[in-house]
């Protein structure tokens, strides 16, 4: 078994960044606990010739830009926020199919972010790459079920000279260096690279990701308290799907023709496979009444998935 210090892990990896950085360097932080890291060890190494860009893509949780900002502040980070919601909601106008959001956000990214890096000057690109990124992409093995758009994931075509500070490490190892480094996110529960787009099926407008967001923040919510008083034990990821499907219901006595919320909670090891768990039932019917109250106007149903992967796959897209 290797075992893994994360103080002399640090100490030597900022050496080696201190040699290697040797002009202004940037990296794209997603609040992520990989590019988080890869940025703290980059600024203790270079200081202010880092520059952390966080793009908020309108598909971000509820409140992300600021947790993310005040977390790079925090860990003496350089960072700048750039607001591309709109760019973002007017390429996915129209757009349906799974595939094509994620093409299309992975594209934009990019672009927003190459424009970030020129005005800049960076001529460095860090990167929170780990070990499986480069292991899983690397095989031709297996069927495309899903084409994940990572932050980590930026092409290296970009005029800049790649640096990935972490690239040898193992999810656990990168854990036990986020403690160490005292980066909050050590645990957070994984967020895919699309964000909310990929969890409102069907066109995934400004409206609609506005409620998919608020559902995702009370699943969030109630799971996370409801594990904090014992009551279940954490899930590895835990979330809300808004569906395209509009069904009847009463409010007071009137009738109502509203949205369904899918909630969805399992546990993983490594999320290639995951068992949907089996969530309290006064657990989930607190997260139902507190969907269908404080989303009165838009959702009036909501409904548990029970699906393992496989045959389902933890997003719904
Ligand atoms: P699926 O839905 O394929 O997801 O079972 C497995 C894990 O990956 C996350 N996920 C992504 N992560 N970029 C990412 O960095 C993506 O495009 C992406 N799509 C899905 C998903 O949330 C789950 O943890």
């Amino acid at each position: 078994m290797s075992f893994f210090d994360p103080e002399k892990f640090t100490e030597e990896s900022i050496n080696t960044l201190k040699s290697e950085l040797t002009d202004k360097a940037i990296i794209a932080a997603s609040g992520g606990v990989d590019s988080t890291i890869a940025a703290v060890l980059a600024a203790k190494a270079v200081g202010d010739n880092l520059l952390a860009i966080y793009v908020d893509t309108g598909y971000m949780r509820l409140n992300e830009s600021q947790f993310v900002s005040s977390m790079l502040e925090e860990l003496g980070v350089k960072y700048k926020v750039i607001d591309a919601s709109k760019r973002f909601y007017e390429g996915l106008k129209g757009v349906i199919d799974p595939e094509e959001k994620r093409k299309i956000i992975g594209e934009l990214f990019i672009r927003v972010f190459e424009e970030e890096a020129k005005e800049y000057g960076g001529k460095f690109l860090v990167q929170g790459t780990i070990a499986p990124d480069w292991i899983e992409s690397g095989g031709g093995m297996r069927d495309t079920i899903k084409s994940h758009h990572n932050v980590g994931g930026l092409p290296d075509d970009m005029a800049m000279e790649l640096c990935e500070p972490i690239r040898e490490l193992y999810k656990d190892e990168v854990r036990l260096l986020a403690e160490f480094l005292e980066v909050p996110v050590a645990h957070r529960q994984p967020f895919p690279g699309p964000g909310l787009a990929v969890r409102v099926m069907g066109e995934a407008t400004p409206e609609r990701t506005n409620i998919v967001r608020k559902a995702c923040y009370i699943v969030e919510d109630e799971l996370e308290s409801a594990a904090k008083n014992g009551k279940m034990e954490l899930p590895w990821q835990y979330f809300a799907v808004l569906l395209p499907v509009k069904t009847v219901g009463v409010q007071g006595d009137v009738r109502a023709y509203g949205n369904t919320i899918a909630v969805r909670a399992v546990q993983s090891y490594d999320a290639m496979t995951a068992q949907a768990l089996d969530v309290p039932y006064p657990v989930l019917k607190k997260i139902s009444e507190r969907i269908t109250r404080e989303l009165k106007s838009d959702v009036n149903r909501v409904v548990y998935d029970i699906t393992d992967k496989p045959p389902g796959t933890i997003e719904w897209e």
